[in-house]
């Protein structure tokens, strides 16, 4: 890997755009263009550990016990997993692909949280012996602990079940995209829950140590946390307090977002005060308090990432102005929602006093949905100009489908530092021959 020293250039007379040392003028991304293609993604690890330290001052300053375990799928880039690790956050998994690179990054498999809706019998095995955290999401996941129970009679067994249970607001249900139930975890209402500890039970040697609630909602209210967070502590007061060790309420709230997003989310804080104030009255007078784990993902990186692309051309349809760039809606937006994501210019030629005009940003592929930014109203990129997008560290390289090209690099830059931490794909990464017959 590169690691290219960062010189701050000065001679561009309009106000560059700067992350804590680094000042990204025309020169310097044109020489970041020179090393490493002309659209890439941008870490701020800084910004990352800063993250990290909001969230588990947030917590732990009310209630000592707590563990942040990362959200894996949000953004499994190696340098920025272990760059968590190094800070105490466990690695939230799910599945046996997350486990495996949270393994090659020198996890301690104790300090693995094995979640998801499929886990196979030879996963559950070795996550068992490596005693790594595990949370059911379904019965036949159930059988493969009591199996294995079965065959390790001297073995004590622990595991957490994740729960799926009512958390509507006077009857309208707070679930993303509008879902009036959620699918994962198993029932309490129809009785599931209670079958599933019966039978889990029966093997002596298993111990059901934790609760787990992760609920993705549109609105990510702090009012639900608190929600969550008592009737996971309720059931597992009622069904498994003799054995219980955590309560995890899973990940699903919001991070800080940049101020030209004009829109007032809940602070960490706001949702530690209610999650810890239920944990506290809960467990008052236990002498010892369970665990609280929390999994964030979005909050954690959505705002360390940055996406740089070139402007490629500008052309005009009837009256309509496009801007194209050698970058993709795939990059940034996978889910393709329509919301502008804060941006920058960094023009070749500032012309001060240049009129705006309405134009869209749009990318390499052949979709004609393909649009990064649409309606803005600004001064009309020129080709060789570079755009860059904010806040777009949360699903989207895990996300970037292998459509139509390479998939481009990602630059840390840490300290004074900027490491080239993913290379730019190339054809015979993309076209692997161990994998593709020719
Ligand atoms: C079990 C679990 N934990 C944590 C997360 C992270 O959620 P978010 O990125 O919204 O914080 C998810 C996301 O789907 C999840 O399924």
């Amino acid at each position: 890997m590169k690691n290219l020293v960062n010189h701050n250039e000065t001679e561009n007379k309009s106000i560059p755009y700067r992350i804590n040392n680094f000042s990204f003028e025309y020169k310097k991304v044109w020489e970041l263009e020179r090393d490493f293609g002309s659209s890439f993604f941008l870490l701020d690890v800084n910004k990352l550990r800063k993250n990290y330290q909001k969230i588990e001052d947030a917590f732990k300053s009310r209630y000592e016990n707590f563990i942040i375990g990362y959200s894996y799928k949000t953004n499994y880039l190696p340098y920025l997993c272990r760059e968590l690790s190094k800070l105490g956050a466990y690695a939230e998994v799910v599945s046996r692909l997350e486990y495996d690179l949270a393994i090659k990054i020198g996890e301690d498999p104790k300090r693995i949280i094995f979640n998801g809706p499929i886990k196979s019998r030879d996963d559950i095995q070795y996550a068992l012996n490596n005693e790594s955290i595990i949370n059911i999401d379904s019965f036949y996941e159930a059988d493969f602990v009591k199996e294995y129970a079965r065959e390790h009679p001297v073995k004590q067994i622990k595991i957490g079940i994740r729960l799926n249970f009512d958390i509507s607001e006077n009857g309208i249900s707070p679930h993303q995209e509008g879902y009036e139930i959620g699918r994962f975890g198993i029932c309490v209402e129809n009785g599931d829950f209670h079958d599933v500890i019966k039978q889990l039970k029966e093997q002596k040697n298993i111990k059901i140590v934790g609760l787990h609630g992760h609920f993705s909602t549109r609105e990510r209210k702090v009012e639900t946390y608190g929600k969550i967070t008592e009737r996971l502590c309720q059931i597992a007061k009622e069904s498994i307090i003799d054995s219980l060790e955590y309560i995890d309420i899973g990940g699903g709230m919001y991070g800080e977002l940049p101020k030209s997003f004009n829109t007032v989310v809940p602070t960490f804080n706001e949702y530690a005060h209610s999650v810890c104030e239920v944990m506290n009255k809960e467990f008052s007078g236990h002498e010892n308090k369970p665990t609280l784990i929390l999994e964030p993902g979005l909050a954690m990186v959505a705002n360390v990432f940055i996406f740089i692309t070139k402007v490629i051309d500008t052309k005009t349809i009837r009256d309509k102005h496009f801007v194209l760039v050698d970058g993709s809606v795939h990059n940034i937006k996978p889910t393709m929602h329509k919301k502008n994501l804060p941006m920058n210019y960094i023009r070749q030629n500032e012309e001060p006093g240049k009129a705006k005009e309405i134009f869209n940003i749009v990318g390499y592929t052949c979709m004609e949905k393909d649009y990064l930014a649409h309606e803005i109203v600004d001064v009309l990129p020129q080709k060789n100009d570079y755009i860059l997008f904010e806040n777009v560290g949360a699903y989207t390289i895990v996300f970037n489908p292998p459509f139509i090209k390479e998939r481009p690099s990602i630059i840390a830059m840490d300290q004074d530092e900027l490491i080239e931490v993913r290379r730019k794909e190339t054809f015979r990464q993309f076209f692997n021959e161990e994998i593709y017959c020719f």
